[in-house]
């Protein structure tokens, strides 16, 4: 994660403007004691105070809270930005036609509220940059001679995700929610399938995706994905949950598209949490360009197939 605050060295070519990183998630769920159990299995850092759950990576940054309401839903997603662009971005959003909005209650902020094409609530906030610089190069296998390289079970230790990689929505229309993020957050397409699935780099140096769009029927939450630093740590995580009642998901993986390994499981209101490992980087000022691939290509290298609960829109099934 790299420092906040103060001037940046522009990352961009001509001074284009866009949001380096998604800052928070906010969920609203009937059981909210529901996500201390998942999330905590899952190995992220769970706090319960003021009527919400905290969730964190184990150097403390707070990547989402999870609140009570009547259904499952997101109640806003946060993004940062760079301190010069936030002023930028008011200027950008009302030249656009955007309304902008008071803060949610309950959630002060000094950041811009709007709302999505799909009736989210998105904040543009000054934060820390959560996307990587650079591409973490993973480490070798344990590869030694005259040695036991794998220990035993119970020395293994608890999976702890290092980040939030991506958000991964549900919306009706793929093309609207491309060019809104384009126009009005600088996001840029990474690569896509049609109308069925595109994924989104943020343009200051990030995943291969940081917000990507699955078509159906009505929007909702498909995946959250969360990073971790070796191959191992996925098997290691899916065995965990499993172990303690977590059982359904996919999994183990490799996407063609972002390149990451994977393995999701199913969180208590039918979305998924995603343990990926070496997903794909676009660095600040490339030339990215996006390709329309396939759906035969666009979805799995190889691994089980896909169980048929993985495409199904939990949110919409609530209506
Ligand atoms: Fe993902």
């Amino acid at each position: 994660m790299t420092a906040i605050g103060g001037f940046h060295e522009p990352s961009q070519k001509n001074g284009a403007l866009g949001v380096h990183s998604i800052g928070e998630f906010v969920l609203a769920v009937p059981a909210p004691e529901k996500a201390a159990d998942f999330y905590g299995a899952f190995g992220l850092e769970v706090s319960d105070s003021a009527n919400q759950i905290s969730l964190a990576t184990a150097e403390g940054y707070r990547w989402g809270r999870v609140i009570g309401g009547p259904r499952k839903r997101m109640h806003h997603l946060s993004f940062h930005c760079f301190e010069e662009d936030l002023p930028r971005f008011k200027a950008h959003l009302e030249g656009q036609g955007i309304g902008l909005l008071t803060p949610a209650p309950g959630f002060d902020s000094n950041g811009l509220w709007l709302i999505d094409p799909d009736g989210l609530l998105i904040e543009i906030r000054v934060g820390p940059k959560t996307s990587p610089d650079s591409k973490a190069f993973p480490q070798g296998f344990d590869a030694e001679a005259a040695a036991r390289c794998a220990p035993y079970r119970r020395l293994a230790g608890r999976v702890r995700p290092r980040r939030l990689s991506h958000v991964l929505r549900f919306t009706p229309d793929v093309e609207r929610m491309i060019g809104f993020y384009s126009r009005a957050l600088g996001l840029r397409l990474s690569d896509r399938s049609g109308s069925t699935i595109a994924f989104m780099h943020a343009i200051h140096g990030s995943d291969h995706h940081v917000l990507a769009f699955a078509h159906s029927e009505a929007p909702g939450l498909h995946h959250l994905s969360w990073d971790v630093p070796t191959l191992e740590a996925v098997g290691l995580g899916a065995m965990a949950m499993a172990d303690k009642g977590f059982r359904i998901g996919w999994g183990l993986g490799r996407h063609v598209l972002g390149s990451n390994y994977f393995h999701y499981v199913r969180d208590p209101w039918g979305s998924f949490s995603e343990y990926s490992f070496n997903i794909d980087y676009i660095p600040a000022r490339t030339e990215w360009e996006p390709l329309d691939h396939p759906g035969e290509d666009s979805l799995y290298l190889w691994g089980p197939d896909m169980p048929p609960e993985f495409v199904i829109n939990a949110e919409a099934a609530q209506d």
